[in-house]
């Protein structure tokens, strides 16, 4: 090929977190050429265990037509698995064609500049791009923006829009049948709207499985109870541990070095929520045999188990007597307080709602019809009317 190897070729600027590859001179005349060098790439960045803007220099670089397809194929993967954006330097009209036509993308810019400086300020501007719609991101908790999910002729949701702000507590509120576990079911990724997108901690996403919601760190209940009836109350709370465990089956079943220790991690923690829950007295119980507003709480053990950022209650009070709602709304309270929990939930009691909520959302047939603090939505007359039924 050339004089230098590709490992020379490639400097990592750390300031500007940009990889350089200096392609000049140089001609990849078939497939295994390209393949060749892209190895030593992909293994220079994966070294790095980071991503990285790529400025690529094309000078004098030949890609014969045989070798283009590997060579933007090979370019592409390194740019999803590594990359946070290109800029390209002297590419002959030749070289960008091909890049172009391979990349495959209709929308594809090939950010093609005739010097190294001036691919040098495109890319600060590519930085600054990211650096200010990161931290736009980054501001917000949750974003439901726009969302609308329909079970074949079943509207559930319409175009519905709103924000929940990090360490607060929000209730959805309205009618049966107006899209309230719905929602909830889309925030957590069970349900894939056909329209809009939920952001979360920065993240857009369309469509993501409930195991990713939880590993983001949204946890919920559910408004039928979803425990294991023939289980202890303990063991409940364990199974919300699940995905907190990181110890391999091997090392679990030997009860081995990091295994043990996760494992008194894991005991410590539900311990903790044992107590702030005050369920001592039952850890032992098979939850079948506790009262309604017993397995409930037992339920709100189990989510708050897995340690999450947003807690999703799905009528947490619904079947439960005066008492057992003023626990559960201490409780709710205090977890807010004391773990800093921000929680979206759903209640029907609107005295409850009012005690409890900085935030109110309203739904109505799937659409939102109020949305503010609890008193504001309470004077709505769109809200009175949907409560009264005037409008059904
Ligand atoms: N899995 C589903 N399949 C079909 N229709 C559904 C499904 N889930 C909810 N729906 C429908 O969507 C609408 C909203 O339901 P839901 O979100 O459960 O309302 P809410 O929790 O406010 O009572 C209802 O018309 C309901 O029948
Ligand atoms: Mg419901």
């Amino acid at each position: 090929m050339n004089d230098r190897t590709i490992t020379e070729r490639v400097t990592f600027h750390e300031a500007i977190a940009t990889m350089e590859v200096d392609f000049s001179c140089l001609t990849f005349a078939d497939a295994a050429q390209v393949d060749a060098a892209y190895d030593d790439i992909e293994r220079r960045l994966a070294e790095t265990g980071r991503r990285w803007y790529f400025l690529v220099i094309y000078t004098d670089c030949v890609i014969v037509p045989e070798a283009w397809e590997r060579f933007a194929e090979r370019g592409k993967n390194a740019n999803i698995g590594h990359g946070l954006g290109s800029v390209r330097v002297g590419a002959t009209a030749q070289t960008r064609d091909a890049i172009r036509e391979s990349a495959g993308r209709d929308f594809f810019r090939a950010n093609i500049y005739d010097t190294r400086d001036q691919a040098m300020l495109a890319l600060g501007e590519m930085r600054k791009r990211r650096r200010d719609t990161q931290s736009a991101a980054e501001d917000i908790f949750l974003r439901v923006q726009n969302v609308s999910l329909r079970f074949g002729g079943v509207k559930a949701i319409t175009g519905v829009s709103f924000e929940i702000k990090r360490g607060e507590i929000t209730s959805i509120i309205g009618p049966n049948g107006a899209g309230k576990s719905s929602m909830l079911n889309v925030i957590n990724g069970v349900y894939h709207p056909q329209e809009g997108t939920i952001t979360f901690l920065g993240n857009v996403r369309h469509q993501m499985r409930p195991h990713e919601a939880a590993l983001q760190g949204i946890a919920r209940t559910f408004q039928n109870i979803a425990l294991f009836k023939g289980m202890s109350v303990l063991d409940n709370i364990m199974t919300g541990r699940n995905l907190k465990m990181k110890a391999n089956i091997l090392q679990q079943a030997f009860w081995l070095g990091p295994a043990q220790r996760e494992e008194l991690e894991h005991r410590r923690k539900v311990e903790e929520i044992i107590d702030f829950l005050e369920i001592q007295h039952i850890r032992k119980t098979p939850v079948g045999r506790l009262p309604y507003g017993l397995q409930k709480r037992v339920d709100l053990a189990r989510a708050l188990a897995m340690e999450p950022q947003l807690l999703l209650l799905d009528e947490p009070m619904a079947g439960m007597n005066v008492e057992e709602k003023q626990d559960m709304c201490r409780f709710i309270l205090d977890l807010n307080d004391q773990f800093g929990t921000t929680v979206l939930l759903i209640e029907h009691d609107m005295g409850v709602v009012m005690d409890l909520s900085d935030f109110v959302v309203v739904l109505d047939h799937g659409e939102k019809i109020a949305d503010g603090t609890a008193d504001e939505v309470r004077a709505d007359p769109l809200v009175i009317s949907a409560y009264l039924g005037a409008s059904h």
